[in-house]
């Protein structure tokens, strides 16, 4: 077992009509609400709102940012900065999923600092202050709700990143599962996707730890269970439920404990897709991950063997990766570049983009050669 340091200072509200405390929570930290949120969803199914007034109803001043979008953009950021800077902003309240709370993340930094937007997510600059940032979350998928990542890209340098601070945590995160029902079948199965990788890169972390790895196991299980049986029954609050829970426990830190983090080589490749097509980030998951496993299979087959045994009750490396793709075919996630209608045409402009970002995981690290042939597997 690896050295380990754990931290998580968000303090989640789960359950049925947990926004109704929003406001009394948030009053705590300022009067000056900057309200962010997406490209409509929240006001279409009536989160908004609510949210509104929760926060009205505190006394709260809200100034708002709407518009942001998925795979979203540093130009955003920077925009919600300033209009936050303006109205004096003293904390902000994200209302959607990973696209807005990400986005929100930096905005936070940002109206604490005269620093540029792009300059904390290239690592260039560290924050030393950030403002409060609550959270309402309307999809079960990244686990940002309690966490310290954010991902944006920036179509002016070509990439697709992370950046990982604890002024990120949120200080609060509401998560009603019915704010989750209305999302479709699809973003649904990309969500549990992206909660079964993230369960996976940590996996495929530096490090055993073998109650993290039957953690990692329960988490994967769990959505294995509950997802198909969601994808039928989207309304289902209990579902929803589960699915919300297994998303936040597979990426608040709880599945890095004895290891020196993930691996992350699946999403640095995933985030190529989704920058270069706008491919939804659990999508690009479902097609880049059989593709690793692929590549990695004769290099750590004992590891990929263990991951068979835990979720499947099987003993080959190949029956294993043959599985994670069914599991991803019964949601319907795409397990091609086919699939979502990409292909040769596409191959060299792929490589290129993975090949200019040097993309590599952090423990199972991926050369140029290594790269051809991950897409070679994706075709
Ligand atoms: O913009 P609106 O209209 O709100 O619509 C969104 C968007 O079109 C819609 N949606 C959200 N909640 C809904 C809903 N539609 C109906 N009902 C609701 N309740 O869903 C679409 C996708 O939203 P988005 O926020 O982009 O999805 P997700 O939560 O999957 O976030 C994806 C982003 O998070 C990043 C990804 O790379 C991607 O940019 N990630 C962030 C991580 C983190 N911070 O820890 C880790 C992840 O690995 C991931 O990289
Ligand atoms: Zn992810």
């Amino acid at each position: 077992m690896e050295n380990f340091t754990a931290y998580n200072p968000t303090r989640l509200h789960f359950g049925k009509n947990v926004v109704k405390d929003l406001g009394k929570v948030a009053r705590q930290y300022g009067k000056r609400v900057l309200l962010i949120y997406g490209q409509g969803s929240a006001k279409k199914y009536g989160y908004y709102a609510e949210v509104i007034s929760s926060l009205k109803n505190a006394g709260l001043e809200i100034s708002e940012y709407g518009g942001i979008r998925p795979n979203p953009v540093i130009a955003d950021v920077e925009k919600a900065a300033i209009l936050g800077k303006r109205k004096k902003t003293e904390l902000i309240i994200a209302l959607g999923g990973g696209s807005v709370i990400d986005s929100a993340k930096i905005t936070a930094l940002c109206i604490a600092s005269d620093k540029k937007a792009w300059d904390f997510m290239q690592w260039k600059v560290e924050p030393e202050t950030s403002i409060p940032l609550i959270t309402v979350l309307t999809l079960a998928a990244t686990g940002t709700e309690m966490n310290g990542a954010a991902v944006i890209q920036n179509p002016d340098t070509g990439q697709k990143t992370a950046f990982v601070d604890e002024l990120n945590f949120p200080r609060h995160s509401f998560l009603d599962p019915q704010y989750t029902v209305s999302v479709p079948a699809d973003y649904t199965a990309y969500g549990i996707v992206d909660l079964i990788v993230h369960a996976l890169e940590a996996f495929f972390g530096r490090g055993d730890s073998s109650i993290t790895d039957r953690i990692v196991f329960s988490i994967i299980k769990d959505a294995m269970h509950w997802g198909p049986r969601l994808l039928k029954d989207l309304h289902n609050y209990e579902l929803r439920a589960n699915i919300m829970l297994d998303a936040t426990l597979a990426l608040n830190g709880l599945t890095d404990y004895g290891k020196q983090g993930g691996d992350w080589g699946m999403h640095a490749i995933g985030h190529q897709l989704s920058f270069l097509f706008d491919t939804p980030h659990g999508a690009s998951l479902s097609i880049v991950c059989p593709a690793w496993l692929k590549l990695q299979k004769d290099r750590i087959p004992d590891r990929i063997i263990s991951l068979g045994k835990g979720l499947f009750d099987c003993n080959s490396v190949d029956d294993t990766i043959g599985q994670v793709e069914k599991a991803f075919s019964i949601l319907k996630s795409p397990l091609s570049l086919k699939d979502i209608n990409l292909g040769q045409k596409e191959k060299a402009e792929i490589i290129n983009q993975m090949n200019a970002n040097r993309l590599s995981g952090m423990h199972h690290l991926l050369n140029n050669e290594d790269r051809i042939r991950l897409v070679e597997f994706m075709l």
